[in-house]
């Protein structure tokens, strides 16, 4: 068995190799750069977790880990375009160190690399492991999509708020999760406890990523700051804001919101800080954590077996990239 520390390692190593042939460099060179800039790698090493919660770790969970990290590229290639990022991982995004076209296609070849690297999975495996990733894949479109239509709204609810984080990052946490516990054997019942868990601990990842977005430091967390505030996203940050403000300052948050002005992230930031956002993040991640951990309590194998999924679960709510 092995520490959460021990199997990212083995991951970041096996990932190394290469994915893309070289021609056309226009556009697997864009693919490379992106690939190489890292992120955190948590999904893939989420699948070895799964796995190894119930077995050695098989083969193929290594095809299916590297699946999953080419799937997530390819969902923030594409999210960087929709969200007008500029910065990834401290670095340009994509679409703007080449362009649209080149981000629309590394975004798509990766997806396809992806199902290749899945189509090495043993027949026995494949199905149910083709089935629960494409129904996760339609998931986070359909999650993309409630993203971009809520930041037209100007009405949406805490409850829409969690339905639409759940579906464009949670169910991919819970995903790599499931998908490495079938590769393990794992009976149905502790698949689906392990999927609740990687869930909650998904939502509450979504909700530490808002959070970040506006008050994190940037040269740790990578990411433009308060490009949420600036794409008018509909975080929990403004939804609480919006709920508990008082008359002026609500008044003053939905000007902003239609406003470009040079100082709108500072201001909501400054409405943000005195609605009380800190202690509703915190509150609101150890909720769903305490949920998350019901669930890993439920699954039926020895409780050492589960550190590794502590330590990863420790590791994300107190990330600050
Ligand atoms: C970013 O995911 C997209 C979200 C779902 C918030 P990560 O924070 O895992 O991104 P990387 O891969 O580590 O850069
Ligand atoms: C993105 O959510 C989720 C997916 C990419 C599917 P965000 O838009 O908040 O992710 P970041 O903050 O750009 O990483
Ligand atoms: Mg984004
Ligand atoms: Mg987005
Ligand atoms: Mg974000």
């Amino acid at each position: 068995m092995h520490s959460f520390k021990e199997l990212s390692e083995k991951f970041n190593k096996a990932f190394e190799a290469e994915h893309f042939p070289t021609a056309p460099a226009s556009l697997y060179e864009p693919g490379n750069y992106f690939l190489s800039i890292g992120g955190k790698r948590i999904r893939p090493v989420m699948c070895l977790l799964g796995n190894e919660l119930f077995s050695d770790i098989h083969p193929d969970a290594y095809q299916l880990a590297n699946a999953v990290e080419l799937f997530h590229n390819f969902t923030l290639v594409h999210d960087d375009m929709m969200d007008e990022a500029s910065l990834r991982r401290g670095k340009t995004t994509v679409h703007v160190k080449y362009d649209e076209s080149t981000a629309l296609l590394v975004g798509d070849v990766m997806l396809i690399r992806a199902y290749e690297y899945i189509q090495h999975i043993q027949p026995q495996y494949l199905p149910k492991i083709l089935q629960l990733f494409n129904r996760t894949a339609k998931e986070v479109c359909e999650g993309q999509q409630l993203d971009m239509d809520f930041s037209k709204m100007e009405n949406v609810s805490m409850d829409n708020y969690i339905h639409m984080i759940t579906l464009k990052t949670s169910v991919l946490l819970a995903a790599s999760l499931e998908m490495g516990a079938i590769l393990g054997g794992a009976s149905v019942n502790n698949c689906q406890h392990l999927y609740e868990f990687g869930k909650k601990i998904g939502i509450a990842f979504q909700v530490q990523d808002d959070y970040l977005d506006a008050f994190g430091d940037a040269a740790i967390f990578g990411k433009e700051p308060g490009g949420d505030i600036k794409q008018n996203k509909k975080t929990f940050l403004l939804i609480h804001a919006l709920e508990v403000a008082n008359a002026t300052q609500k008044k003053e948050l939905n000007d902003l919101l239609s406003s470009n002005a040079a100082d709108k992230v500072e201001k909501v930031l400054a409405i943000f800080k005195s609605c009380g956002v800190d202690a509703w993040a915190e509150a609101s991640k150890a909720k769903y954590m305490q949920e998350a951990f019901e669930h890993l309590e439920a699954i039926a194998v020895v409780s050492d077996r589960k550190k590794p999924l502590i330590e990863l679960a420790n590791y994300l709510m107190n990330r600050n990239q």
